[in-house]
């Protein structure tokens, strides 16, 4: 059976680290296409998961649009699946890329697994574009590994055939437990190499498109009002490399001191410094599923989720981005709330998801790729 795994950004390579390794050490012939949406953020996963594509279509453009991304890659990834013509094609998510991929793969008649289907906020604007991603590659695949029994039912809502529905958890637990197992030394030594080792302080992130400009704003300001009041606490923010999201996050806090304003951090450096932090605030969906693994308050700046898992799970509050809000969860944290939510609860799954497609697409291999 020959499995082409197609991506191109951070969260999507992160996500697909354990089925790469899984599938490869099952003796499958996986190839990885990477469709280099992404360009830095994406390379640090690949060399700390030590995967190495078989196609780098190397994409990735300044301030690139969503149509131009959108067109450029469908010829690209389209060149790669005309040759390789795969058994099956698994994408991860919602991305422009995982659509691509999904897109592609349809229209060469290559049966498209979905890794991570059935989130839904039901609000096709939030995010965006992912909610309208990930209903398309909904459309398209014959089979949609969902994380939760939420994401199952939304599914299941929406009409599709329970058979070819699966509940395996989600893939980011997969990369968890690997980072925890492998590289557990290292964790220690990350925390000073950033100087936070003694200091108490929040980690922010921020990228999605729907907060670009003034969201971002008010939730700097609110952030900003509240870290003003509070003068042991530090503010880590790693910036994604968007011209668009960093231009905001300087302008909002050239002038505030206790900032520590950084580069992507690698994979293995992020979580220990989510696993250090006082509280998380963050609009990333990747975040949002690992922090209730950490026991990680985490305030989730957007107006919609399509993770209530964390939120049920108490440890995720879906904020919003007014400064107002902001700034009054921020100072709610100073109390009993901050305990409530510290508690590690982790929806998402054993951290055995690969295996459980690998599994899928061993059964399916033997009844002759019907899938
Ligand atoms: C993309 C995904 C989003 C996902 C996010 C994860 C789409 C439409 N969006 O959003 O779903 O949550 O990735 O981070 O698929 N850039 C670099 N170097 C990099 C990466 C990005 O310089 O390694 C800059 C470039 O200027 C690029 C811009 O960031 O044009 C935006 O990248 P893009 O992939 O289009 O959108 P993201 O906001 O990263
Ligand atoms: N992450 C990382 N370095 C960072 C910030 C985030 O490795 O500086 C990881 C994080 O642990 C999570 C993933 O990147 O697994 C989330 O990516 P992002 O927020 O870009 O995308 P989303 O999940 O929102 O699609």
């Amino acid at each position: 059976m020959k499995v082409g795994l197609i991506f191109g950004t951070r969260p999507e390579a992160i996500k697909m680290a354990a089925v790469y390794h899984t599938l490869k050490n099952n003796s499958i012939d996986v190839k990885v296409i990477s469709t280099g949406q992404h360009k830095e953020m994406l390379y640090q996963v690949l060399d700390l998961f030590e995967i190495k594509p078989d196609y780098e279509l190397e994409i990735m453009k300044d301030g690139q649009g969503l149509a131009e991304l959108t067109s450029r890659l469908i010829e690209k990834v389209e060149n790669v699946i005309k040759k390789e013509m795969f058994d099956v094609i698994l994408v991860q998510g919602d991305t422009t890329s995982a659509f691509v991929g999904a897109l592609v793969g349809f229209y060469n008649k290559i049966p498209v697994g979905h890794i991570e289907a059935g989130l839904r906020t039901g609000d096709v604007y939030s995010p965006f574009p992912e909610e309208a991603n990930r209903k398309l590659i909904g459309n398209i695949a014959k089979v949609h590994f969902a994380p939760t029994d939420v994401n199952v039912n939304n599914l299941l809502r929406e009409g599709y055939n329970k058979e070819n529905i699966l509940k395996v958890g989600n893939t980011v637990i997969d990369a968890l437990c690997w980072v925890k197992e492998n590289k557990n030394s290292d964790l220690d030594r990350i925390k000073e190499k950033y100087n936070l080792k003694d200091k108490k302080y929040i980690l922010m992130t921020m990228h999605r498109r729907e907060n670009w400009g003034q969201p971002m704003r008010e939730v700097l300001k609110g952030a900003r009002k509240y870290l003003e009041e509070n003068k042991e606490l530090y503010l880590v923010f790693p910036m994604h490399l968007n011209p668009t999201v960093r231009d905001v996050i300087r302008e909002e806090l050239d002038s505030f001191e206790r900032k520590i304003l950084i580069d992507p951090l690698e994979y293995l450096e992020f979580i220990s410094i989510m696993d250090g932090s006082y509280f998380i605030m963050t609009d990333s969906g990747g975040v949002q599923e690992e922090a209730p693994s950490l026991g990680k308050p985490t305030l989730v700046l957007r107006d919609t989720t399509e993770r209530p898992e964390a939120i049920e799970a108490g440890t995720a509050k879906l904020i919003g981005t007014s400064s107002e809000e902001v700034y009054k969860y921020m100072k709610l944290l100073e109390g009993e709330l901050y305990e409530e939510m510290s508690k590690a609860n982790n929806p998402y799954g054993d951290g055995k998801t690969s295996e459980k497609i690998l599994d899928y697409l061993k059964i399916y291999k033997l009844r002759g790729l019907q899938l």
